[in-house]
């Protein structure tokens, strides 16, 4: 099993996902890690997911106390977003074959757009 992740890049705010390739065996649980950079105080973190040849899907979003997964990824896909560590890993249990896929973490500053959702553009 592959997964790809993506390193998020942008000047002020901005999200870092060290891993880019990680392989995993079926049924096991996998970590995606991202940590982000924000001087906003309440930010709200994004996950998609992007299947080969495919376009980005809207996974779930994270705010500080709260957060809402899509129907579609209910029960095996969660992150935990920790305000302290900056961090909002991505776990999915019982991983399959058919999650073989990239995984953006975004970030979206509260105090910006309040309607769409930035994909942060990889560095240079
Ligand atoms: C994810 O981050 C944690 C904490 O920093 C670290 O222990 C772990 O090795 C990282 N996992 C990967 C796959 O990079
Ligand atoms: C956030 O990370 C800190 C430091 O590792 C830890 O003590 C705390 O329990 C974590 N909080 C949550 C909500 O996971």
């Amino acid at each position: 099993l592959l997964f790809y992740s993506i390193l998020g890049c942008d000047s002020l705010d901005s999200v870092e996902q060290k891993t880019r390739v990680q392989t995993a065996v079926e049924g096991e649980t996998v970590t995606i890690n991202c940590t982000y950079s924000t001087t906003d105080s309440f930010p709200y973190l994004f996950w998609h997911q992007q299947e080969i040849n495919g376009y980005p899907r809207y996974m779930l979003k994270k705010f500080p106390g709260s957060g809402e997964v899509d129907k579609q990824f209910e029960g095996r896909f969660d992150a935990n977003l920790n305000t302290s560590r900056t961090s909002v890993p991505l776990t999915i249990k019982d991983v399959r074959v058919s999650d073989s896929a990239v995984y953006y973490c975004a970030l979206k500053p509260t105090v910006t757009e309040t309607h769409s959702t930035r994909i942060q553009k990889p560095c240079k």
